[in-house]
């Protein structure tokens, strides 16, 4: 699936900068890491299922604890899924689960400013814009300008899944 949707996928998906000195890990291997950094409790990865077939993914990454209590959100879907409010839905199930059971705080998604998709992802749920971070993170071959969002626990009392728009059953 990935290999599929690898042109769909290549605009937004982070690259290694060449300060890091060693070519990206493959897809397999980035799973082994995402494995290890979840038994230490500095990610959770999910994947995402439709009607039983994983059709995407979305990880949480650089969860902070203590103090600070957040996290980012990063995510995808098949070009075959996209469109359904999958990953909206997805999203507010997650952020609900880090902000009651996990106990975390604060949120962040960023998101470039060209990603419409993406965008109307954080807009669905009701994020709050934070600013701009100029070249933020190393996506398609280089450093990019991301938009930032977050949502804050005491902004969503009711949680996330009750602002989700209906999803057609097909
Ligand atoms: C961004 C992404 C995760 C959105 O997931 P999704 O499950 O399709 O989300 P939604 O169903 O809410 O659709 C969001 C918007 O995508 C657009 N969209 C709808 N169908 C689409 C399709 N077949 N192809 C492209 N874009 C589509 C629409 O603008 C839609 O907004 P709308 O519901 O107001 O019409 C998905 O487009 C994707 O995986 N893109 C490639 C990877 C990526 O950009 N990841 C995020 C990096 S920040």
């Amino acid at each position: 699936m990935r290999t599929a949707n690898s042109e769909w996928l290549s605009p937004w998906e982070a690259t290694l900068p060449r300060e890091a000195g060693r070519p990206a890990t493959s897809y397999v291997g980035m799973i082994g890491t995402l494995r290890r950094r979840g038994r230490l409790g500095q990610t959770m990865p999910f994947a995402l299922t439709w009607n039983g077939e994983m059709i995407g993914m979305l990880t949480v990454n650089g969860i902070s604890w203590g103090s600070a209590r957040w996290a980012n959100v990063g995510y995808w879907v098949a070009r075959s899924h996209a469109g359904r409010s999958i990953t909206p839905t997805a999203v507010a199930l997650v952020c609900d689960h880090l902000m009651s059971t996990a106990g975390l705080h604060r949120i962040e998604i960023a998101i470039r400013p060209e990603n419409a998709a993406s965008l109307r992802v954080v807009e669905k749920l009701g994020f709050t814009e934070i600013g701009l971070a100029p070249r933020f993170l190393h996506i398609a071959g280089d450093w990019r300008d991301h938009r930032v969002f977050q949502i804050l626990a005491e902004d969503a009392p009711e949680g996330l899944v009750a602002r989700l728009p209906p999803i057609s059953p097909d």
